[in-house]
């Protein structure tokens, strides 16, 4: 029996989301483009789908793209420029997949500002006024963070940018499911969305955007997603994507309140063990991530030890497991790196219950004892 607490690096998928996919694998194989009937089923699927992930993130459905997951919405929203931006500004604590395309478009002349985070993980007026003074075109700030679930005020400093002149973009991947997220109320002209990260399928995502805005596509071919994104859809991923959506409108407040309960249990529970860090402690945070560190002990050894009771957390970001670094959120909020190295995440689901905290908390403790006993301290 396997206790999973990583729902920040991919979620189970829902039953009820594959029984919504299957005929979309088995029976219905026509290309969405085709007039004829088959085509014409797999196109009422995703128009479908298209409503029902709108719906999630209160935008109109003719403003929902769909990409291959939340790495292609974000690199679509920093590099979809007709004309090449001059300057860019994201946050420090951005996911890999903006920071790189970031980093992607300084290669090409474009200067790349960042916008700092204070010891919790927020942005403030002073880094925000900092970064605007260098008249970004572009502007990625995530709505939550995967690491610490630390929310940022997004509507906030989408006045200030709006008043800037630039193109406000939010990753809403680790948000959407887990709190509201109202496109519309945000103020921003591009939000990304992941479907693995709210029980559906992998390899499926969306950027909703202001179709004011110009775009341009990143894939182009066929017109496929009105030209903003080509290629011939993944009906069944769409379609577990839509349906998944609609889930996560409908049982947000129940989620939530479960997954804060837990988290509020496991808090408890961890201000009992001696020496305990609990990062972003003090930020409005999501309802399902605590990331802490036992200093001393290297967070990927505890993971690792953790796997082996059969309990699954993790070090940060999985999108970042390659590099074996220390946390760049932690170090952006100026956490020493002896500590960040010490990081471990855990991310509930909608389906933990209060005996995986149990599991979780004594594996841990255990785990912890054993560690220390072994002298298997990185840092005395
Ligand atoms: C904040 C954030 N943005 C983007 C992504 C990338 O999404 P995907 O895995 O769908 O490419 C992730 C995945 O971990 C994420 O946590």
């Amino acid at each position: 029996m396997s206790t999973y607490l990583d729902h920040n690096a991919s979620t189970p998928l829902d039953e009820r989301v594959l029984d919504q996919m299957m005929p979309y694998l088995r029976a219905h194989h026509g290309n969405p483009s085709s007039v004829y009937r088959q085509g014409r089923i797999a196109r009422q699927a995703i128009d479908a789908a298209r409503q029902q992930v709108a719906q999630l993130v209160n935008a109109h459905p003719s403003q929902v793209v769909f990409t291959s997951g939340g790495t292609e919405a974000n690199n679509l929203a920093l590099k979809g420029a007709v004309v090449a931006p001059r300057c860019v500004a994201v946050s420090a604590v951005e996911h890999a997949s903006v920071l790189a395309s970031a980093q992607q478009l300084a290669i090409e002349a474009c200067q790349l500002v960042r916008i700092e985070v204070d010891k919790d993980g927020l942005i403030t007026e002073e880094t925000m006024s900092r970064a605007l003074a260098s008249a970004p075109e572009r502007v990625s700030i995530m709505l939550a963070n995967n690491e610490t679930g630390v929310i940022q005020d997004i509507a906030r400093w989408a006045e200030m940018v709006a008043s800037s002149g630039a193109l406000f973009h939010t990753d809403a991947v680790q948000a959407a499911g887990k709190m509201g997220v109202d496109f519309a109320a945000l103020g921003v002209q591009m939000l990304s969305l992941s479907s693995h990260k709210l029980y559906g399928p992998k390899g499926v995502g969306a950027l909703v955007l202001d179709k004011r805005m110009e775009l341009a596509a990143q894939m182009v071919g066929g017109g496929q997603e009105a030209g903003y994104r080509c290629g011939t859809e993944n009906v069944a991923a769409i379609v577990g994507f839509g349906k998944a959506a609609e889930l996560a409108g409908l049982e947000l407040q129940s989620r939530c309140s479960h997954m804060l309960a837990l988290k509020q249990m496991l808090l408890q529970a961890l201000s009992k063990v001696e020496s305990v860090v609990v990062f972003a402690d003090q930020a409005e945070c999501l309802p399902n991530t605590v990331f802490l560190a036992v200093p001393g002990i290297d967070g990927e050894t505890l993971l690792m030890e953790m796997d082996r009771s059969g309990v699954a957390v993790s070090s940060g970001s999985a999108c970042d497991s390659q590099k074996r670094g220390a946390s760049q959120t932690l170090l952006a909020m100026g956490i020493d790196e002896t500590l960040a190295r010490c990081a471990v995440r855990v991310s509930f689901g909608k389906d933990n219950t209060e005996q995986d905290i149990d599991v979780f908390m004594s594996a841990m403790v255990r785990q912890i004892k054993a560690l220390q006993e072994n002298s298997m301290l990185v840092w005395a």
